[in-house]
């Protein structure tokens, strides 16, 4: 048995006098049934709905563990639907006393025992004596375990709608990542930060890890220090170890001085109570949430309000400049609300996150999670903030019902994170993200369309293909298009209409693009209606769009259209009603002629004549980290999508005059490192190596490791491919940075980089 700890350890002093005679026993009913992954999890949601969670967790920065106890509300679906037992498949159910079995998703942890009998105390977190040790036992399932885990099946009795499972992660955990104090801001305490979707929330909670599953939670938190675990609050709620939050002893690190969120609404005192020395966490989400928005995150922050019901936290030292840099969260959750619906969540937070977070931000419901990398100092970086804040209407409220159906959770956030800038910073300003945005669309598509075609449809079709796998500028940017095409057809105020009742209909449910497309026919033929009655009888033109810019094709023309979108390869012509609509940017017709001039100034010593090009020519008064953006993408993409690439001497001559190289721009820093891979420029690899030791968020990783592999050197002032010193160089640098990484930007490159993948995180 384990060692006991805190709260968890009077837990198993009462079962050790209980009934728990079970557990671990063996059904002979197990391993029957269908054990075949659907849509990324094995839960059998039609023969159990898990409505709510209650959950007691224990942090253990020392042995990278969660300990968890989580008590289930379960609805058995064959009671409420008045069904007999195990009559319609898929079905898991013993047949001689007619329970059904329970598979939930878990995966990187170590399931210790599984109780019911309605017993688990709130107050105490205890169970009673009388709870019992049901049957347990984990299956193979039919699909890659290393990603999506093993099927945890329960035998449930009948009369039971409450179980508890008790389980420990372990320290490979997917979702989790565990940092030492160098990697945090303040260098002064551990941290630690989950990631859950797309489907990692399995790796640090058992449950039902598809989207389709809501439930509600509360919860308790506390962080566990001590040798190997050993109890820091004694029975008698003394202190009884010296601490050892990170694996040795350290009387400045204390588990009180940590804080913690999770993807809920924090009870109490928001820095946690005090309960017998130690810190108390609680929290409640009372919206029923899809498992992938599960998530917490521990450290040492501190918190500071930017409005009525925003604010941030982040790290103490970091926390003022955060607060500076996020100043306008209240004014963009206001105009989202008055756009889109009453913001459902409560309070929206931003947590600021060490440099390794894999992503740029995460919309965990109440707490947003974002990487530091945004704080430019200039605040030109908000946009982000926007995006997650938006997703609290498209994918919090309104979700995916299965990642096939992405795009309605991405495409449909950035067209709302696009309105949001526009409302706040005006048309120019969303414009260059439209334009950013494309580009982006157009470079994915550069390979796509030769790689994988299908992947270019909005709905996809991944099997059991790891879901990460959509995660492409195709949800996100085509999907946006998409929507900017039908408000440019509807009439923003008519689309606006659209998009108010979808939130509205499937608020705190799913959706699915069949559902969707339904919708927008009904919507598309009242459109048509209304253009035609305004028109009135006497009028035999065609009817009006509700902006009036042109005919509302039927729907018969129209679905055609709709459909190539939807299905269809690549992106629809530009030409047509219902086309590709127009992207262009005001400002960055500015940059363009900066980037002529630029190559006018010499003969491009790039394409191999010998005057360099003048950087010196380059008006750069007004730029704003979008412009600077553009700037570099129009040097090191060509028009046809190839790399580009400047001779050192531009590069250098850039660098003289711009501080590229130096830059803290993240995003700046991402798109130089690049050119520079592509242009040999040499003196840029030291701050690009630094970068990539300590940035982990996969969208800056990928493109620079890729330059890496795709290396050309400069010999006799001709370029020539270096495939093999790229790789040996990208995998040197991989390999000592991967420690630092993340699970998720760690897989994706060992992908990239033809190394093998390691289970979790691996470490
Ligand atoms: N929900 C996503 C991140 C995500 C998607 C994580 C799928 C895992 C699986 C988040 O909202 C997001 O889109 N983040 C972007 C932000 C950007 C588009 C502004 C990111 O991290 O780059
Ligand atoms: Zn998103």
């Amino acid at each position: 048995m384990e060692k006991l700890h805190g709260f968890v350890g009077l837990l198993l002093l009462v079962f050790g006098m209980g009934d728990v005679r079970a557990c671990g026993g063996r059904s002979p009913y197990f391993g029957e049934g269908s054990q075949a992954l659907i849509h990324h999890s094995y839960a059998n949601d039609g023969e159990f709905l898990i409505t709510h969670m209650d959950m007691r967790l224990a942090v253990n920065f020392a042995d990278k563990t969660i300990e968890g106890w989580v008590e289930y509300s379960l609805v058995h679906a064959y009671l409420r639907d008045n069904r007999k037992p195990g009559t319609v498949p898929p079905y898991h159910f013993n047949p001689i006393t007619g329970n059904h079995i329970l598979l939930l998703d878990h995966r990187d942890m170590d399931v210790l025992g599984v109780y019911a009998g309605g017993s688990f105390d709130k107050k105490s977190g205890m169970l009673r004596n009388g709870a019992k040790g049901l049957l347990f036992e984990v299956s193979s399932g039919s699909a890659d375990t290393l990603l999506f885990g093993k099927p945890l099946e329960i035998e449930v009795p009948r009369s039971q709608s409450k179980i508890v499972i008790h389980y420990k992660t372990r320290p490979s955990a997917g979702a989790l990542q565990w940092l030492s104090p160098a990697q945090t801001y303040d260098q002064t305490h551990p941290f630690l930060f989950s990631q859950s979707q797309a489907i990692l929330a399995r790796t640090w909670i058992p449950l039902q890890d598809k989207p389709s599953v809501r439930f509600t939670y509360t919860s308790e938190v506390r962080v566990v220090c001590g040798a190997a675990g050993a109890a820091t609050v004694g029975a008698n709620g003394s202190r009884t170890s010296i601490t050892d939050c990170i694996g040795v002893e350290d009387p400045d690190i204390n588990p009180t001085d940590f804080n913690v969120v999770m993807s809920a609404v924090k009870l109490g005192n928001p820095e946690g109570d005090i309960v017998s020395n130690n810190k108390v966490h609680r929290f409640e989400q009372k919206k029923p949430i899809p498992s992938y928005l599960m998530a917490i995150a521990v450290g040492s922050f501190g918190y500071k309000s930017l409005g009525k019901n925003t604010g941030v936290y982040a790290e103490h030292k970091l926390l003022q400049k955060a607060a500076w840099e996020f100043a306008d969260l209240q004014k963009m959750v206001d105009a989202a609300g008055e756009m889109f619906g009453e913001y459902a969540w409560g309070d929206y937070n931003v947590l600021v996150l060490p440099p390794s977070f894999p992503f740029g931000g995460m919309e965990n419901p109440v707490v947003t999670f974002a990487t530091p990398t945004i704080i430019a100092g200039d605040r030109s970086l908000v946009s982000l903030l926007a995006h997650e804040l938006a997703h609290s209407w498209s994918g919090n409220l309104v979700t995916n019902r299965t990642w096939d159906d992405f795009w309605l959770n991405e495409g449909f956030t950035v067209y709302v994170e696009s309105r949001i800038m526009e409302q706040l910073y005006g048309k120019n300003y969303a414009d260059m993200l439209r334009v950013l945005g494309k580009g982006e669309l157009d470079k994915t598509l550069g390979w796509m369309l030769k790689e994988a075609p299908e992947d270019s449809h909005l709905r996809l079709h991944l099997g059991d293909r790891d879901p990460d796998e959509g995660l492409t500028d195709i949800a996100y940017e085509k999907g946006r298009f998409f929507l900017m095409m039908l408000e440019q057809l509807y009439g923003r105020a008519a689309f606006d209409e659209f998009l108010n009742g979808h939130f509205r209909k499937y608020a705190f449910g799913t959706v699915t693009t069949d559902l969707f497309l339904a919708d927008l026919k009904a919507f598309h033929e009242k459109q048509l209606k209304a253009a035609g009655k305004e028109l009135g009888s006497s009028s035999s033109k065609s009817p009006v769009t509700g902006n009036g810019l042109r005919p509302l094709p039927t729907w018969r023309d129209f679905e055609p259209l709709v459909f190539a979108w939807v299905d269809g390869e690549g992106l629809p012509n530009p030409q047509v009603v219902g086309g590709f609509p127009k992207v262009e940017s005001k400002e960055f017709e500015r940059v363009e002629q900066q980037v002529s001039k630029y190559f006018a100034s010499g003969e491009p010593l790039h394409a191999g004549s010998s005057i360099p090009c003048d950087a010196s020519v380059i008006d750069t008064s007004g730029f704003t980290t979008h412009h600077w953006l553009h700037l570099l993408r129009k040097f090191h993409t060509r028009a046809d999508g190839s790399p580009g690439r400047l001779s050192r001497d531009e590069m250098a001559g850039l660098d003289a005059r711009f501080h590229f190289t130096q830059t803290q721009n993240a995003e700046i820093a991402c798109d130089w490192f690049v050119l520079s891979i592509q242009s040999d420029y040499r003196p840029a690899y030291q701050a690009m190596h630094d970068f990539l030791l300590k940035v982990g968020r996969r969208k800056f990783l990928m493109p620079i490791y890729e330059a890496l592999l795709a290396q050309y050197v400069v010999k006799d002032g001709k370029y020539e491919p270096a495939f093999a010193q790229g790789k040996e160089m990208a995998t040197e640098i991989f390999l000592q940075a991967e420690p630092g990484y993340h699970s998720v930007a760690a897989r994706s490159l060992r992908e990239l980089l033809g190394l093998p993948l390691t289970g979790g995180s691996g470490r």
